[in-house]
Parts: C-alpha cells; structure tokens; sequence
C-alpha cells in the first residue's frame, strides 16, 4: 500500500520565545522536525511534504537536509491546520494511497503507531491518533460512541461536558488522499479561534457516510513541543528510551543515566560505552568497540576492536578502523587510521591518513592550517612518530619512518628514513650549579642592601 505523509511545519512557536523556528530546535542533536520524519520514514512513503510558513527557508533546507526526496509547499498564511493540510493537495490530491498527517514538533510518534493506524483504515475511511490524557487541559477531545469517533471538539468550541472528556487529538490523522483533500477543501472557520481545523474532517466524513475511528497510543508518544521547558523534558524522554533501547540491543553502558544519544546514533552489540560520554550527529560504533569515560563523538566510525579515551573527542571525518587505539586528550578530525594505529596522548590529529600500525607519539600535532587553508598529512605504514612531532603539513612520512621526538617535519620523509628537525643538544658541566649559586648571591646582596 502506498503512503503519503503531510508533515505541518509552518507555526511560529511563540511561546518557545526564539528567533528559530520551532521546529529546528534540537533534541538528541537533530531538529524535531528530523525526529517526526524519521517516525514517517519507517513506513517508506512514496511521498513526503512539508508544509512551511515561518522561517520557510530554513525548514525547506533542514527537510530536504534529512531527506532530499522531501517535497516542501508554502502555507503563507497560517490559518490553521486544515488550510496547513490543503497546502499539499496540489501535490497529493491525485496520489494513490493512503496519507498520514504529522506534526513537526511532535517528535515521539512510534512507527508501530503508525502502522496501528494505516490497519485501522480497513474498518475506517478517517482514523485518528488519541491518548488519554492525564491532563486534559487545552487538547481537541474525541467523542466516541462505541469504537465509532463522531467528533472532534477542539477546547474553545467544546461544552463543559465535552471538556470532561480525557481522550484527545494528537493531531495524526490518516485516510486515503482522495477523501482526505476532497474533505479538506470543504472545511469552513466558523468557530471560536476562526480557524480552519483540520479536526472538523470527522463530522464531514461522517456526513458524506464515510466512518471515522480512533487508534489509541500512550500519551508520552504525543508529547507535543510548545516551550523550551518542553524541549527539555522531550530531551529527557528522548534520551531514557535511547538508552534503554541501547541495553536491549546488548550494549553495555556503564552509567546509562550520563550517556547522550544522538537521534541517529547507531552502536553494535558487545559494545561498552563508559561514563559520561556525548554521541553527537552521525555516529557509528562497531561491535565490540569500547568508549571510555567523558568522550565527545560526532561525525565519526568507529570499527571492531578499537578503544577510545577517556577523554577523547572524534570530529566529523574521523574513521577508525578495526583495533585502533586512541587515548586520553586526543583530538581526531577528518582523518582515516588504518587499522591498529595508536595515538596515546595528547594530540590533533587533523586532515590525515595513517597507514596500518604506525604509532603516534604523545603531544603530535598536525598542523593543517596555514591560516587560510587547510592541507594533509599523510603517514604511511608502521611509521613511529616520536613524542611532541610537529607535522607541517601538507607533508607526507613514508612506510616504516620514524620522526625524532620534538621534531618540526616540514619535509616528506621517505619510507624507512629517520628524520630528526630539531637543535643539537649542548651540554656544559657543572654550569647550571654556578649559574644557580650567582643568582642566589646576588638576591642575598639586595636584601641587605
Ligand atoms: C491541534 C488540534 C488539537 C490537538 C492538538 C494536539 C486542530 C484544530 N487542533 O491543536 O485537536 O489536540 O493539536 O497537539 O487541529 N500548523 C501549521 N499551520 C497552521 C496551523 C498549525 O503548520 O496554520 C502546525 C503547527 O506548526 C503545529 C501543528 O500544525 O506543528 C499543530 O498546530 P497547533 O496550532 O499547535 O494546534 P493546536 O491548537 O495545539
Ligand atoms: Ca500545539
């Protein structure tokens, strides 16, 4: 069956008080808006639109930053969610199938749900996604009648008998996109907010005979974002069932409660994530890889049988391959280590490739900026690096070289050659303790003086 997904975008977020757009504030390091589209991307739909209206542009980049098949229609004006929805029948009005309406800052929505709901349709032309609410507050209310939804009310329109009611809107919605544009082209706004609700799709369907039906899920799945107070707790939510689903999938983390995932963290079985450690955007951690302690990881691969930090951080670019080891107060950035590569200490590594087995010596850097560009550095296999060498790159060290430690390479060095770029050590006996006693003498003689 072919699926279709409306995805709204096009409010402002007043109350998040931002110049962002609501929904390209983060949780788990991606833009809400990446999160309800990954909930939709699970059924593999034929079609995506996102209806824009605020910050347009940015909302169009961040859709089509997520999935470039995204198509992206304007709603200038925002009157409401049913004119929201109409936005998109020039581009699905004719497809064939089923379209399901999402929110772009309800980021919790289970594919499971989704697929709950497009079952549903068989016994349904209109189905609607509902909770019961533990604080019913604001929420449109369904009205039901057996498992028949008759209506829904939203707040403002609702009698106090119907605002008693605790099973609300989520605001997901799915029919065929045949009834779904041809009833959202008939919605008026004659009521209190003077909008055109895109919940009134229920008491038309069922005026044209069609039966609407509702799909229950748990609240926490319809956590909607409106404050930055609600970002956070979404962030907390986010990040309890990320590490819970990382347990699961046999990962062991040490102190789950101080791990960070990324919306797309991806990590292997038998892998061991220690304390404190922050996976940012683009992640992937191999099987029985092991991240130690307080690491900060983004953009990076990290292969079988490779150990990381404590205290190491992997920028964008950074791959490691099978058993590479990198240590305490390392910096890795666009680089590829070959495997077994070891990097210890205290060092950047940037813009560069290492060949298999080499070894990188405490205090290297790669200087790959010259100020205005940036150059690499290429080290070949089983190279040794010794402690605290400056690599001025762009410069290459061949196979089985070896740098002396404390040297400045500005040069290629040849496979198997030592480089040494340093000053010659001079030794004078005996001088650093008559340089010591004419210092200590000619303090004593100002104090007396
Ligand atoms: C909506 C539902 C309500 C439901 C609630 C759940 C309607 C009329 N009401 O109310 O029944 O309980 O969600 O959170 O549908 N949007 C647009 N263009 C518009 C208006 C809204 O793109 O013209 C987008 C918003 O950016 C947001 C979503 O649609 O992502 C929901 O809009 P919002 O104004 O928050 O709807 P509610 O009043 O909360
Ligand atoms: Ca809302």
């Amino acid at each position: 069956m072919q699926v279709s997904l409306v995805i709204l975008a096009a409010g402002q977020g007043t109350r998040m008080n931002s110049d962002l757009p609501k929904v390209l504030h983060r949780i788990a390091a991606a833009p809400l808006l990446h999160h309800a589209m990954a909930a939709g991307r699970a059924l593999e739909p034929a079609r995506t639109v996102v209806v824009v209206g605020h910050g347009g542009e940015e909302v169009a980049k961040a859709a089509l930053g997520y999935d470039e098949r995204a198509e992206v229609v304007v709603q200038a004006e925002q009157l409401g969610t049913g004119h929201a929805v109409a936005q998109a029948a020039p581009l699905l009005a004719d497809a064939p199938g089923e379209v399901i309406v999402l929110y772009g800052d309800t980021p919790f929505i289970r594919p499971e749900t989704l697929q709950a709901m497009l079952a549903a349709r068989a016994e349904a032309g209109v189905v609607v996604l509902g909770f019961h609410a533990a604080d019913p507050g604001r929420y449109g209310r369904l009205i039901t009648e057996g498992d028949a939804l008759l209506a829904i009310r939203e707040y403002k329109d609702a009698s106090d008998e119907e605002r008693e009611i605790n099973l609300c809107n989520s605001g997901v919605i799915c029919a065929s996109a045949e009834v779904l544009f041809r009833l959202v082209e008939k919605l008026g706004n004659q009521n209190a907010a003077g909008e055109y609700y895109l919940t009134d799709v229920v008491e038309l369907a069922r005026a044209e005979g069609l039966s609407a039906g509702v799909v229950i899920c748990d609240e926490a799945e319809t956590l909607g974002v409106n404050t930055r107070a609600q970002l956070a707790e979404a962030e907390r939510e986010f990040q309890i069932n990320a590490r819970a689903a990382a347990l699961e999938d046999g990962v062991t983390l040490t102190a789950p409660e101080t791990v960070f995932f990324a919306l797309d963290t991806v990590i292997g079985r038998d892998a061991i994530i220690g304390p404190n450690v922050i996976f940012g955007p683009g992640v992937t951690i191999e099987s029985g890889a092991e991240i130690k302690g307080f690491c900060h990881l983004e953009g990076c691969h990290v292969s079988r049988g490779a150990d990381v930090g404590p205290f190491a951080r992997l920028r964008p670019g950074a791959e490691l391959a099978e058993d590479v080891h990198v240590g305490n107060f390392v910096e890795i950035k666009n680089a590829i280590l070959d495997e077994g590569v070891k990097v210890g200490h205290l060092t950047y590594i940037g813009d560069a490739d290492i060949g298999e087995h080499s070894n990188i010596g405490a205090g290297t850097v790669t200087c790959n900026y010259d100020g205005v560009m940036k150059h690499r550095t290429v080290i070949g296999k089983r190279a040794f690096i010794g402690s605290d060498t400056m690599l001025v790159a762009p410069v290459t060290v061949g196979d089985g070289a070896l740098t002396g430690s404390g040297s400045v390479i500005t040069e290629d060095v040849p496979a198997g050659a030592l480089a040494l770029a340093r000053a010659r050590q001079v030794t004078r006996p005996g001088l650093a303790t008559r340089l010591m006693d004419k210092l200590r003498a000619i303090k004593a003689a100002k104090q007396k003086a």
